[in-house]
């Protein structure tokens, strides 16, 4: 019993670990390129300088928009949005 709850948890883990790797690959800069160039030039998104939580709410409003962040690129573009923060 003690042995099979080791092993949950080192399976935990490993799945929270490649999760975690998963998560660190896409590429936001790439994604907002694409996906935030369709109705506006990138040009607009590159010269508004927000701070975090106007990022956040900026992003979710192009995303309703129709804007194609997929959830788990949502993090990793809110990532590269922060970096034109003044
Ligand atoms: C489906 C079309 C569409 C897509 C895709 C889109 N936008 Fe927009 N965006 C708009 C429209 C329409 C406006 C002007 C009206 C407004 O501000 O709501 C706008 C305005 C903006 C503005 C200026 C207004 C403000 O709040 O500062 C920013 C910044 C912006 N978009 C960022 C983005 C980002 C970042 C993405 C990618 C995640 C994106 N947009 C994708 C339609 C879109």
């Amino acid at each position: 019993m003690k042995r099979a709850f080791a092993v949950l948890v080192s399976s935990m883990f490993l799945c929270a670990l490649s999760a975690g790797v998963a998560f660190a690959q896409p590429d936001g800069k790439a994604i907002a390129d694409k996906a935030c160039s369709k109705c506006h030039g990138i040009k607009k998104v590159e010269s508004a300088k927000k701070n975090a939580s106007e990022w956040e709410a900026t992003l979710d409003r192009m995303i309703k928009k129709g804007a194609k962040v997929a959830p788990e690129e949502r993090d990793a573009v809110l990532k590269y949005l922060n970096t034109l923060v003044f």
